[in-house]
């Protein structure tokens, strides 16, 4: 049975997939103080690898893993209450995850912004290669200006040129890992030739960002390519999404925003030769779980509270850009904020939600630290239903507060709700496309010229 076939639920559409984000002690800012987390789970390996199984135990097609390549802010007492100044390099975990996981895709945030396609392509080559097939890569261009300060620049790329970088990016990474073939390593000792040299071949890249003459020194991965995760919400962000991304994490608010960016996310990949069934949009999805209404909104509330005034105050700061709101009192509106080169979509929702709703700074606070769906899990999976009914998601990127606490709760109460209604099922492939039931992409046509064998054999010989 094809991986398409194995995943139809009568709905003439595939189930639902999970994802989640794998944050240390939770997502939450105070999920560390909460009794439910692993306070001390950050750099911790054997908690990584016990909520990684769980989740692949309960049928989450993949495990993401978010990354910025700085300290996430740089005002020392807030982010000395919270873990967000340590965790994982994501490739570096995901490797030693591969190795004591069978199933789950593994999906690493890697910046275009600041790498270099080579190595990125030949890392995300091993990673598919070391986990049999299982890589994803979430691609981003960076929000964060204190990036920029760890790789020699005054500031970040602006946000126009930093997308036309990505997409430069990308699009050598996928001619290098192409430039293998699937079938060119014959291993023949007989006759004494490991690979086919001319399955092999340069890809002579020069463009606006890059030069890259390749082969790269890592065979074509088993999925061809990892499975490209993108985020963009932009107008440019989007448009990038619908180019290259084969799953989209979109955080609309509504059912209705995310129709919106579904039909938009569509048209686009119409201009591009693509269509709807290419990709996968998976919204965010925060459950506070508890076994009764009541039980949830106190968890909820509970961990709201152990959220400092600081931390608050630099929640809002750190989504809507580069503001200084340490004095600002916390109980006024929201001070006029200036225009970002950050995230703009997320900036705008942010300031529209809070000029809507008349939010004091605390409030609006508390609803980024806090936001999420909450209830017991049959509330939680009819929020699910509602918004895969409507074709609003095809999956969701689950967000756990709290971690292991919530993966178990979700695992445990909410999955099999979904399963009992025949929206879910269990169905992890062999490799994540298959998981996901995306095709492999096909070898593209090749650029550079196929290597000829002496300089392969000499090449060898020097090495
Ligand atoms: C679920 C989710 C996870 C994200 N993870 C990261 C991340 O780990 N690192 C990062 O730099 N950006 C991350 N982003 C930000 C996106 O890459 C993107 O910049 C954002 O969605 C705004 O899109 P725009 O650039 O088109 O405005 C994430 C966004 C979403 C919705």
């Amino acid at each position: 049975m094809s991986a398409d076939q194995s995943n139809q639920h009568g709905h003439g559409r595939r189930g639902l997939d999970f994802g989640a984000l794998l944050h240390g002690a939770g997502s939450h800012l105070a999920a560390w103080r909460h009794p439910g987390s692993a306070a001390d789970g950050e750099l911790d390996f054997a908690h990584h690898a016990s909520v990684a199984k769980t989740l692949e135990a309960g049928g989450f097609s993949a495990i993401f893993i978010a990354d910025v390549v700085a300290v996430w802010g740089h005002h020392l007492d807030s982010l000395s209450r919270t873990t967000r100044a340590s965790y994982f390099e994501p490739l570096t975990l995901l490797s030693a995850l591969a190795a004591v996981t069978e199933r789950i895709g593994l999906v690493a945030t890697v910046t275009t912004s600041y790498n270099e396609p080579y190595n990125v392509a030949r890392k995300l080559a091993s990673l598919d290669h070391l986990s049999g097939g299982r890589a994803g890569w979430n691609v981003v261009t960076s929000v964060v200006p204190l990036e920029a300060a760890n790789y020699g620049r005054d500031e970040h790329f602006s946000h126009e040129d930093r997308y036309r970088r990505a997409a430069e990016f990308v699009d050598v990474v996928t001619a290098l890992w192409d430039s293998f073939d699937d079938a060119s390593v014959i291993r023949d000792r007989e006759a004494g030739r490991y690979f086919v040299p001319g399955g092999r071949a340069a890809i002579d890249h020069v463009g606006e960002f890059f030069s890259v003459s390749g082969p790269l020194n890592t065979s074509r991965p088993p999925q061809g390519h990892p499975v490209i995760f993108q985020a963009g919400a932009s107008e440019t962000g989007r448009a990038f999404a619908a180019s290259v991304g084969e799953v989209v994490f979109a955080a609309p608010r509504t059912i209705e925003e995310a129709l919106a960016y579904r039909s938009a996310l569509d048209r686009e990949l119409l201009a591009v030769g693509r269509s709807h069934g290419d990709v996968r949009v998976w919204p965010v999805l925060t459950p506070f779980i508890g076994s009764t209404e009541a039980e949830a909104h106190a968890r909820h509330q509970a961990l709201l509270d152990l959220v400092h005034d600081d931390v608050l105050r630099r929640a809002v700061q750190d989504n809507v850009g580069d503001v200084d709101l340490s004095d600002a009192d916390l109980d006024a509106p929201l001070p006029e904020i200036p225009d970002t080169n950050r995230s703009k979509s997320r900036r705008e929702g942010i300031l529209a939600l809070a000029a809507e709703e008349r939010l004091t700074l605390r409030d609006l606070g508390r609803r980024l630290v806090g936001s999420g769906t909450i209830g017991t899990p049959e509330h939680i999976a009819d929020h699910i239903e509602r918004w895969w009914k409507a074709g609003a998601a095809d999956g969701f990127n689950v967000s756990f507060p709290v971690l292991p606490e919530d993966a178990g709760l979700f695992v445990e109460h909410v999955l099999p709700v979904l399963e009992e209604r025949g929206s879910f099922r269990p169905h992890l492939g062999s490799t994540l496309r298959e998981t996901l039931g995306l095709q492999k992409p096909a070898l593209r046509a090749r650029r550079g010229a196929g290597l000829a064998s002496d300089e392969v054999v000499d090449g060898a010989r020097s090495a």
